[in-house]
């Protein structure tokens, strides 16, 4: 049996943004890592773990992983929170990769073993323009992504226009905004069903193809946008609601078939219960580490088989690539996989992680190794790192109406 002798976090990439957890045991060179970053918040999820979950683990069985989960979800009595959730998420992966070098085998092979040869990735095109987002997307296809996400620029590109041509009450502009341009309702349902007939016009309907509308839409606006969209048969559409919103769900259901995907900033099981026992969504798209890691992902896979809904777990720019090889092992096991979200690193990065996830043609491959398969090197994370860069302050960009009211991101 091997103990738990330390838990520990270790902050990596130049910004500091990445935050990997290590495991450490009793045992002589057994050890597990886990992923627990997070770009906002990070200190207080490094707190969690160092001050208050971590500690409590020491001297414990590090087989008893969902024990673990299970008692750690309430060991400060108040629970699902992002915080909580991705500080027992980074020691859940941590506790796998124990687990499967024990036991000689991939995470995934523990988990039910490979349902697949590879897992399909879609990948991220963007253009400020239709001929440059349409150059892009076939870039992707060239590369062989079996699915491609299509925007017209940042998030909510196609609504924005121009401050002064926004009829802006006098004052609106001093309220600070990440974007030149303020952001219109109507403006986007105009441009993105044109920019998927432009699409379609252009590519046939042989390439599959998502957009995410990244919540900026007036719920009834979400609705009519899902029906616009409808004859250009979407992959799935993503976040068209905000998490407060999941009710307009129903509505959208009444309306069309567009496919929906939602569920990136979901880190409460009531949040995506009713809308997959109600089918009210295709796909769910939680970010492995914000819901409590491979433990918490097994059974929202498992909950969304049985009423027919696939998972599409998150990678956001910003995720790391420990975070890829937990959702990665995940989506090597579950019959009712759907496409994981893409990520990318510099070759910089990539050397930090030995036995990275390999991602060829949209595809991702695991390795033989046991465990994660996936190892980290301490000593080049911390030269990686820039101190002073990794202090700063950080916030989701702000976008504004024309009359100043922030859009929800
Ligand atoms: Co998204």
């Amino acid at each position: 049996m091997a103990k738990i002798t330390r838990v520990r976090t270790i902050r990596t990439r130049r910004n500091g943004g990445w935050i990997i957890v290590k495991v450490e045991t009793d045992q002589p060179g057994l050890y597990g890592i886990g992923s627990a970053s997070d770009w906002y918040q990070g200190d207080a999820v490094v707190a969690a773990i160092e001050q208050s979950l971590g500690p409590r683990l020491v001297g414990r069985d590090a087989s008893a992983i969902e024990d673990h989960w299970q008692s750690g979800y309430t060991c400060g009595y108040w629970r699902n929170g992002s915080i909580l959730n991705t500080a027992l998420g980074g020691i859940d992966m941590a506790l796998w990769d124990i687990k499967g070098k024990e036991a000689g085998m991939p995470v995934y092979q523990l988990l039910g073993g490979g349902s697949r040869a590879a897992v399909p990735c879609y990948a991220h095109a963007g253009g400020n323009t239709l001929e440059a987002l349409e150059e892009d997307i076939r870039r992707y296809v060239a590369d062989g992504y079996p699915v491609i996400r299509c925007q017209l620029g940042p998030y909510g590109g196609g609504g924005f226009i121009p401050a002064e041509r926004a009829g802006r009450p006098d004052g609106a502009g001093a309220f600070p905004s990440s974007s030149p341009g303020v952001f219109d309702d109507e403006s986007y349902l105009e441009n993105v069903p044109r920019m998927f007939a432009y699409l379609r016009d252009r590519l046939g309907f042989g390439v599959k193809l998502t957009h995410d509308v990244h919540e900026h839409l007036r719920p009834h606006n979400a609705v009519t946008l899902a029906k616009l969209l409808e004859p250009y048969r979407l992959y799935f559409l993503e976040d068209n609601l905000s998490p407060e919103q999941v009710a307009y769900y129903r509505q959208i259901r009444q309306q069309c078939v567009t496919p929906q995907a939602m569920g990136e900033l979901f880190v409460n099981p009531h949040e995506w219960l009713p809308l997959v026992q109600e089918r009210l969504i295709d796909y769910i798209r939680c970010r492995v580490s914000k819901i409590g890691g491979i433990s918490a992902a097994m059974k929202i896979a498992h909950v969304c088989e049985m009423y027919g809904v696939q998972t599409a777990w998150q990678e956001g720019g910003d995720n790391d690539p420990v975070n890829q090889a937990a959702a990665m092992h995940v989506d090597m096991t579950s019959w009712n996989f759907g496409i994981q979200e893409e990520n990318h690193f510099t070759d910089e990065e990539l050397e930090i992680f030995p036995g990275h996830a390999r991602l060829e043609r949209g595809h991702l491959y695991p390795n033989a190794s046991p465990g994660l398969g996936i190892d980290f090197d301490e000593e080049k994370a911390t030269r990686m790192l820039d101190r002073d860069l990794s202090r700063k302050p950080r916030h989701m960009a702000e976008d504004r109406r024309a009359d100043g009211t922030a859009v929800r991101p």
